[in-house]
């Protein structure tokens, strides 16, 4: 149940996007993706998915090559919540997170009651059990991107890749999503922009810059103010917040 990528390589046309990127998910853990806007983030996590094929480097998922299973294969265990996720507003609660079960059936088979458990599963996880049967566009911006985590969780992976999950969503909602992320226990990559909030929840922490791994471990390793300095330009002074002992950023302005 974890994730390895080997000196990733991805270009389009002549431009290089992503170059020697290395990283490991371990069993259970939460790896945060940090990175200014155009540092690969997405990109990055759209080889992970199995959605992009990279042009150097290879992908394992316990030591199996991704590149030599079937997308539908890599989709059972691999749930994907996209920076940009779209769902047809014409569809109920219910029936987007139903859609996380795709992988998992056959031309030929009916819905069944593993199926069934799982979506009830993920609704019950994601809190939106009572506003099953509401119709999506009656959902709030942060229910929807709950609900978008209910259809990966219904989709029942091994791991989780989110991107900027928390985009749009007040704090409170930030928080709830992470706190509910963390508590799953399972291996999952997370893009974040919240450095605070990547200190609070992540395990570890990777960062990329122009496609480049800059800086990995935990995130007392890694938010130190010469990274923060020197990857966002900011200057910030780091300290153990007095809660969990974890880095806390405050920015000066
Ligand atoms: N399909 C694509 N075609 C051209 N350029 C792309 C494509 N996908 C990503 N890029 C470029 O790759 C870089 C990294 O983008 P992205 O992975 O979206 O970064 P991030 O998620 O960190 O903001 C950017 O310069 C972006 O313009
Ligand atoms: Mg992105």
């Amino acid at each position: 149940m974890s994730i390895r990528a080997e000196n990733l390589g991805w270009k389009v046309g002549s431009k290089t996007i992503l170059e020697e990127v290395c990283l490991t998910a371990k069993p259970g853990e939460m790896l945060g993706l940090l990175g200014p806007n155009g540092s690969g983030k997405t990109s990055l996590l759209r080889l992970l998915a199995g959605l992009k094929r990279p042009h150097a480097g290879q992908i394992t998922l316990d030591g199996q090559d991704i590149s030599r299973v079937r997308r539908r294969t890599i989709a059972q265990r691999v749930a994907f919540i996209e920076q940009h996720a779209t769902t047809n507003a014409h569809l109920k609660v219910v029936d987007v997170v139903k859609l996380g079960r795709f992988p998992h059936r056959s031309m030929f088979s009916g819905w069944t009651t593993e199926d069934d458990a799982a979506v009830n599963y993920a609704l019950d996880r994601t809190e939106l059990t009572a506003k099953r049967n509401d119709a999506w566009q009656s959902l709030s911006g942060g229910e929807k991107q709950r609900a978008h985590l209910a259809r990966a969780l219904a989709q029942s992976p091994k791991e989780l890749i989110l991107d900027e999950p928390t985009n749009h969503l007040d704090v409170h909602h930030q928080i709830s999503l992470l706190r509910l992320v963390s508590d799953l226990r399972i291996t999952s990559i997370i893009a974040l922009h919240d450095l605070n909030h990547a200190a609070m929840f992540c395990d570890r922490l990777l960062v990329l810059q122009a496609g480049k791994v800059v800086a990995s471990g935990t995130p007392d390793d890694v938010l130190t103010r010469e990274l923060l300095n020197d990857v966002f330009s900011v200057d910030a002074h780091v300290s153990p917040s007095p809660y969990d002992g974890k880095p806390h950023i405050h920015f000066v302005r």
